[in-house]
């Protein structure tokens, strides 16, 4: 499997990346076009690749505040889940991250989805507080940190 840290140049990569956010959030929670180019010049965009296939995205923004990120987005692409992609790339990504001075990852999630917060948890990832209507009427969250020092 290749880590690849995604540049703005590598078009048909983001191209990828793309559908897979269509095909993996549907129309509420994916980035989009205008979102993953920020990620990619602003933030950081890694996925984990076998070959020229997709199998896992992890798209962050920075914490201006701190020496954090939050992780906007997190999948791996449907036909290749359950098979520890995902488990792998949050390894390389927390690796990555250390290296560049980063002490802390925040991330939100849908309480009901079991499938995410067990892959956050056994990463070490703590539930610190449910944000009631985070996202609009009834769309609450789960706040996740996981500390990297
Ligand atoms: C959540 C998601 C990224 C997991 O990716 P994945 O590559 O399938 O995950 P892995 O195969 O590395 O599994 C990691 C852990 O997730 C949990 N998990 C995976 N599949 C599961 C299932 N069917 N039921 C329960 N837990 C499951 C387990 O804890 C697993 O570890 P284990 O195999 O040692 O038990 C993937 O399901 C996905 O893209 N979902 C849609 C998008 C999404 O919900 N993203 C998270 C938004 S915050």
């Amino acid at each position: 499997m290749d880590f690849v840290e995604v540049k703005a140049d590598n078009r048909e990569l983001i191209d990828k990346i793309y559908s897979n956010e269509l095909e993996s959030f549907g129309v509420m929670g994916g980035a989009d076009m205008w979102m993953l180019m920020s990620f990619v010049r602003y933030g950081q965009l890694y996925v984990l690749m076998n070959g020229d296939e997709l199998l896992s995205v992890a798209q962050y923004q920075g914490v201006m505040s701190e020496n954090a990120v939050f992780l906007y987005g997190f999948s791996t692409v449907p036909s290749q889940r359950g098979k520890g992609y995902g488990v792998e790339l949050l390894i390389k990504t927390h690796e990555e991250l250390i290296k560049k001075g980063i002490e802390k990852i925040y991330l939100t999630v849908d309480p009901n989805n079991i499938i995410a917060i067990n892959m956050y948890q056994k990463m070490g990832y703590l539930v610190k507080e449910l944000q009631k209507n985070e996202y609009g009427k009834d769309v609450d969250r789960f706040l996740m940190v996981k500390e990297l020092v």
